[in-house]
């Protein structure tokens, strides 16, 4: 099969000064993407900033001989997101990929954590992650063509001590993408989600320095071009670190039908092993599905 290959297409990530996205960065401009290396370069808990790491990825880009631009906006900052896409319109005429993978941490249990610092962790994955995307939006509706990567976390999806508020943001944008898929199917537009772990400034105090040298972002980085590409699949959870590759899904027990005459509490808890029991756990693709099966097993118990 052909090499997967980027010329024509335009790329915006986010967060891409360092880390992560640096490395997402460079290999789509590597392979023909011409790409708006986005990051406000501030601290690890958000604070501070400016557009010099932006800046030095785009000179490692143009060095490679590849095309890029820098932009240091927020990617919570509606202006500044404005200005991001504006920058790739006016440069390139099209936007065909978003990587929204800005991210920041405010780490504390539950008990010690300010809401400010709930909401800002919020503000930066969640809301930075729907800003961009709603400003690409129309812009690949019209095209009929866009792939859109957000970056989710384990954290999100299994819990992490010290990260509700992250969890929260990223297990968001799962639910973000997962109506997006639905919605831009028609037009053409793949949303996805990757779920990295790597060795960055993120991770280095978390993890023994063994493990980290196994997790280079650069593992992470095939996995995330490979869904920014024309062969995408579309609502996948990717996970990836260290060289592997797997899914996540949610999936929902077969559950049983207790009727609606005389249903007590009781009966959920006499039930509660069948209602858990994994046999026939399905993942399904869209909401009405549920509903679906409570109906089949009504009718199914009714008919019996
Ligand atoms: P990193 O700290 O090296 O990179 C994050 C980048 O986002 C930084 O360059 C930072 O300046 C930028 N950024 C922060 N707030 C921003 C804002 N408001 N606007 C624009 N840019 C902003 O960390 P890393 O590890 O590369 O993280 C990348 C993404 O991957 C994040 O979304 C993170 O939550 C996610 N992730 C990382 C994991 C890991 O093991 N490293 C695990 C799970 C998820």
């Amino acid at each position: 099969m052909a090499d997967i290959r980027f010329e024509n297409r335009v790329a915006i990530v986010t967060g891409a000064g360092g880390g992560l996205g640096r490395q997402h960065a460079l290999e789509l401009a590597r392979r023909g993407a011409k790409v708006v290396v986005n990051d406000l370069g501030g601290s690890v808990d958000g604070s501070g900033g400016g557009s010099e790491a932006a800046m030095k990825v785009v000179e490692e880009i143009k060095a490679a001989g590849g095309e890029a631009i820098a932009n240091g906006s927020s990617v919570a900052d509606d202006a500044g997101v404005a200005h991001m896409v504006k920058q790739a319109m006016d440069q390139w005429g099209r936007i065909d990929i978003l990587v929204a993978n800005a991210g920041i941490l405010r780490d504390k249990t539950f008990a010690k954590m300010e809401l400010a610092d709930f909401e800002v962790v919020l503000d930066v994955h969640l809301m930075g992650t729907v800003k961009p995307a709603k400003a690409v939006w129309e812009i690949m509706r019209a095209q009929n063509y866009g792939r859109i990567v957000v970056t989710t976390s384990s954290s999100g999806m299994y819990g992490n001590f010290g990260q509700s508020n992250y969890g929260a943001a990223k297990l968001g944008v799962i639910g973000f993408m997962n109506t997006l898929r639905l919605e831009g199917q028609k037009n053409n537009i793949h949303v996805n989600a990757i779920s990295p772990v790597a060795a960055t400034r993120m991770t280095e105090n978390l993890m023994p320095p063994q493990m980290l040298e196994r997790l280079k972002p650069e593992y992470v980085t095939p996995g995330v071009v490979y869904l920014c590409s024309e062969e995408a699949p579309t609502g996948t959870i990717l996970t990836a670190g260290a060289g592997a590759f797997a899914v996540a899904r949610i999936y929902e027990t077969e559950g049983v039908y207790l009727g609606d005459k005389g249903l007590s509490v009781e009966e959920v808890r006499d039930n509660w092993t069948k209602i858990t029991d994994p046999a026939g756990q399905q993942a399904y693709q869209m909401a009405g599905e549920q509903s679906q099966k409570f109906f089949r097993k009504m009718q199914e118990t009714q008919g019996s």
